[in-house]
């Protein structure tokens, strides 16, 4: 018996601004991303990737098709009910981190859950989830440092942290290791897919680098707005076969 996708789109357009200056930043894109698949974006500069990520997330609306969480289609969705969907079922992994600088890693990391009052029962549960979360990405002794006390390997897995803490279904990652050197960058994913495959999610993660891509379970590419092919990777991955693949695309 299958299991339905997690994330489905389904004709997905996104045009950005009118008349001569008007861009297809994507074309009637469809996808569908099953539970704990881990999905890489590759693609040249300006093939849609980032595009087709906010969109997924919800960060931004498009301007046709629709988009699915489960069996919620959140095209369509109200502000409110977007931000809700985002803050409960998205967490967003950025390539410059984008932590606050005056806050303390684990400050930084507890933002998403600190909207609104928590009490008693629950500043206990989070305390346990913040031990947890800070184990997982190996930093327990740097909890109270603050990002510029921070190498971009150490802030990239703040992070990640962050963007586990409310245990959402879907992690977004854009470039997670374009400001990472190779062994950083090899760190971050590793721990990312482990983090990930501990808590159950699916990852969709934009990337250049083919080393990155490996991660993956399966590798999407965009060229003009469309995805123009789909590498399955087996076991540990193929980085051959990626790189033939972006060679054939011309990337
Ligand atoms: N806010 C925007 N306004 C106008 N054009 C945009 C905007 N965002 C992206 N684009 C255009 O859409 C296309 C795809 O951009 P993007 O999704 O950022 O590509 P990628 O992430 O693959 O580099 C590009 O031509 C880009 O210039
Ligand atoms: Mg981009």
């Amino acid at each position: 018996m299958g299991v339905g996708p997690i994330l489905r789109a389904e004709d997905l357009t996104k045009t950005y601004g009118t008349g001569p200056v008007r861009v297809t930043a994507l074309c009637e894109t469809t996808l569908a991303v099953a539970p704990r698949e881990f999905v890489a974006i590759m693609g040249p500069s300006g093939s849609g990737k980032s595009t087709l990520l906010h969109l997924l997330g919800g960060l931004d609306t498009a301007t046709t098709g629709r988009i699915f969480i489960r069996d919620i289609e959140i095209t369509g969705l109200s502000d409110k009910e977007l931000t809700l969907v985002r803050r409960r079922d998205v967490g967003f992994i950025f390539q410059s981190f984008n932590l606050l600088p005056t806050l303390s890693a684990e400050e930084n990391v507890m933002i998403p859950i600190a909207i609104g009052s928590r009490s008693g029962a629950h500043k206990e549960k989070d305390a346990k989830r913040l031990d947890h979360l800070f184990a997982l990405v190996n930093m327990e002794e740097r909890r109270h440092h603050r990002p510029d006390q921070l190498s971009g390997g150490e802030q990239q897995r703040v992070a990640i942290a962050r963007a586990l803490v409310t245990e959402p279904a879907i992690i977004l990652a854009d470039e997670p290791t374009g400001n990472l050197d190779r062994r950083h960058g090899r760190d971050v994913l590793s721990l990312l897919q482990r983090s990930a495959a501990d808590m159950g999610q699916t990852i969709l993660m934009v990337t250049h680098d083919p080393a990155a891509a490996v991660f993956a379970d399966r590798v999407i590419f965009l060229s003009d707005g469309a995805i123009v092919r789909e590498l399955p990777l087996e076991g540990d991955g193929n980085v051959e076969a990626i790189i033939a693949s972006l060679a054939e695309l011309g990337d």
